[in-house]
């Protein structure tokens, strides 16, 4: 492309050198130019030809742009796919799987394998976002009842943040995520481990943390996977502990910054969708203890 650009520059830099260089004919006797008949339509040709050739070269352009987009879209040797939600504010991201038993979904954290192509099919569940993860990606708007695609490859393994790059509401500074790039292997051991749900809890504070989890709201919102908790409002909890963060990278993910979001929500991301917890001590500290054992 850049040479093409090259020679076009190149065809009219030379074009106003001739232009300039050449007779332009006489003065007449009103002291303006007289052109004679030959020149003027020669000119007329050079214009007319000028104009063919600039539209001819811009068809040329817009269809190899399509091809391009198309090629990019249906990219054919992709490692994997995976649907990525933007919800008021935090990122879903399930990894597709012919079989719907093995499909992952996970919040706010996506791990992938280093280089190999990955797909991103890009949905909203409420208003405009935008995924940018500004060292692998150019920025993709996610838009409402639309779903637009994006492929990337990520050459070095790291961890790189990304940030909802358009603006959704009250929390879009607070709409971070983790794109994950680990060796092949590595991925592929977190997958399936990521698509193995936990085992039930024995200790009898684990059980009751899980019995506070179904009787108190928190089962009306989230997933935790081989339990009765299987609703799809908020970000689906099976691995929690795997994740660096909570609340799409406001917090780091420990025990106490847990409890302090499970407590009021509402002080550390105003307007989010998680209401005030109405918990007794006892209970929270039992929640949390299970909640701690999601690794
Ligand atoms: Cu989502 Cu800004």
């Amino acid at each position: 492309m850049l040479g093409v650009g090259g020679v076009i520059w190149l065809i009219v830099i030379c074009a106003m050198i001739y232009a300039a260089r050449s007779p332009h004919g006489e003065p007449g006797e009103d002291g303006l130019l007289q052109v004679s008949d030959a020149t003027h339509h020669a000119m007329e040709r050079v214009v007319v030809g000028a104009g063919i050739v600039t539209v001819v070269v811009l068809l040329a352009f817009l269809s190899y742009d399509f091809a391009v987009g198309e090629a990019l879209a249906q990219h054919p040797n992709r490692a994997l796919t995976i649907d990525l939600v933007g919800h008021q504010w935090w990122w879903e991201a399930t990894y597709e799987d012919p079989d719907p038993s093995k499909r992952v979904t996970t919040a706010n954290e996506i791990h992938i394998p280093v280089g190999q192509p990955v797909q991103f099919k890009l949905r909203s569940a409420d208003v405009i976002h935008s995924f940018w993860v500004p060292t692998l990606n150019g920025k993709r708007d996610l838009i409402p009842g639309y779903v637009s695609s994006q492929w990337f490859t990520a050459d070095t393994a790291g961890t790189y943040r990304g940030q909802c790059a358009e603006f959704c509401g009250l929390e879009h500074a607070k709409m971070a995520l983790y794109i994950i790039a680990e060796p092949p292997a590595r991925f592929a051991a977190w997958l399936a481990a990521a698509s193995t749900d936990p085992k039930p809890p024995t200790d009898p504070t684990l059980r009751y943390g899980q019995q506070v989890f179904m009787s108190a709201n928190c089962a009306v919102c989230h997933t935790i996977g081989g339990t009765q908790a299987m609703a799809t409002v908020g970000p689906n909890l099976t691995h929690l502990k795997s994740r660096r963060t909570i609340a799409a990278g406001t917090l780091a993910n420990n025990a106490a910054n847990l409890t302090g979001w499970i407590v009021d929500p509402q002080a550390i991301k105003p307007g989010t969708l998680m209401p005030k917890s109405t918990l007794q001590p006892a209970e929270l500290q039992a929640l949390i203890a299970y909640l701690e054992t999601l690794k």
